[in-house]
């Protein structure tokens, strides 16, 4: 089978009601990035920072995958697909899809504020965490995402799956945040690039366009991908 990889950003779930970052009325207009998603902002203000993500923790346990999630699940069939995502939600998981992984974090998943954080992940199925939640070590739970300033664990296996990819579809990204838009270098010159999205992203090398939203993009390309193999 093909190496398949999706890259996927905010714009994949904004059918499914999240909202994204740099868009119009997106998250970096109402909030700001260094008073909520900064180790910086923690110190000053952990119950801000913990607020902010238990509303994006409400919004995706209320949110539904949608048919671009779907779409990816269902690719499984006729391709070795790789999920990689900058998204903290879990629709591509409850979409179907098998193998993902999370360059950002995962919002149903929280971890000790204390030293050693990055070893210890709990489940957190209730979409607030207050403020004095413990963990076993007497530590303040904190979202388990990666914020601005903090080093992402999962790039090199991220950039390691890439450098195998057939295919790489990009989708619902701006590419403005490194190190994961730098992703997008790792990929084989002779890998089939396509990228999605309603408006113009820049790209560092050849992609085929597919000027569209996530649900009715997917569904063309997922076509298109399925045809080629006959
Ligand atoms: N379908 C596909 N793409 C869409 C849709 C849609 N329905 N709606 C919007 N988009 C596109 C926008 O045109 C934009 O290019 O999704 C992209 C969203 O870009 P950003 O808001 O910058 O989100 P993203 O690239 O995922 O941000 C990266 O920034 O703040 C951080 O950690 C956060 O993981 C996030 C990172």
């Amino acid at each position: 089978m093909k190496k398949l990889v999706i890259l996927s950003g905010a714009g994949m779930s904004a059918e499914s009601g999240l909202g994204t970052f740099r868009d119009q009325g997106g998250l970096w207009d109402q909030y700001k990035i260094e008073d909520v998603a900064t180790p910086e902002a923690w110190e000053k203000d952990p119950g801000r920072v913990t607020d902010f993500y238990n509303m994006r923790r409400k919004e995706c346990y209320a949110a539904t995958p949608n048919q671009g999630h779907e779409e990816i699940a269902k690719l499984e069939k006729y391709y070795d697909v790789t999920v990689v995502t900058q998204n903290i939600d879990d629709l591509h998981e409850r979409a179907g899809s098998t193998d993902v992984l999370h360059l950002h974090g995962e919002i149903n998943k929280v971890k000790s504020a204390g030293p050693n954080a990055e070893k210890k992940y709990y489940q957190q199925n209730a979409w607030e965490v207050k403020m004095g939640e413990k963990c076993p070590e007497g530590y303040q739970l904190r979202p388990h995402v990666v914020w601005f300033g903090e080093a992402v664990p999962m790039l090199e296996k991220a950039a390691r799956i890439i450098e195998k990819a057939d295919l790489l579809v990009v989708v619902g990204t701006s590419l403005n945040v490194y190190p994961a838009a730098g992703l997008v270098d790792y990929v084989p010159s002779k890998a089939d690039c396509y990228i999605i999205d309603p408006s113009e992203v820049t790209v560092p090398r050849k992609f085929d366009v597919i000027r569209e939203k996530a649900t009715t993009g997917l569904k063309k390309l997922s076509e298109t991908l399925i045809r080629a193999l006959d």
